[in-house]
């Protein structure tokens, strides 16, 4: 497997006077660079990849973000949950409640079940 973590994030940018608004409307792109960025500083950006998404038709919870293999989902994140969502839920495997989409399309109660295989044992490997 080459990654071991897909990290998508909407990029998606519409008018300003786009009823739906955007993800990028409310920084995604910076948000995508900074998570990047701090992936790549951790020593992690051999089995984590971040990538720009185009409209994950989420667009009511941007900035939306998707992490597979698990399949969780979060919402209207922001530039300050990166360090969450990179400790708490890549490296240690936990899922962040608070910023998982409550909406029941996204079926948050079976997301906040899922089993994460936590990063942390990889990075060290990759620090040794
Ligand atoms: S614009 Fe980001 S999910 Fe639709």
């Amino acid at each position: 497997m080459r990654y071991k973590k897909h990290i998508f994030i909407c990029t998606n940018l519409r008018p300003p006077e786009h009823p739906k608004g955007s993800c990028g409307q409310k920084g995604s792109e910076s948000l995508r660079d900074k998570f990047k960025n701090k992936i790549a500083e951790l020593g992690l950006n051999h089995i984590a990849r971040v990538d720009s998404a185009g409209c994950l038709d989420a667009c009511g919870y941007g900035i939306s973000i998707v992490i597979y293999p698990e399949g969780i989902w979060y919402g209207d994140v922001k530039e300050e949950d990166i360090d969450k969502i990179i400790n708490g839920h890549l490296l240690e495997g936990r899922v962040i409640e608070e910023l998982l989409i409550k909406n029941e399309r996204f079926k948050p109660e079976i997301m906040l079940n899922l089993e994460i295989e936590p990063l942390k044992n990889d990075r060290k490997q990759l620090s040794e």
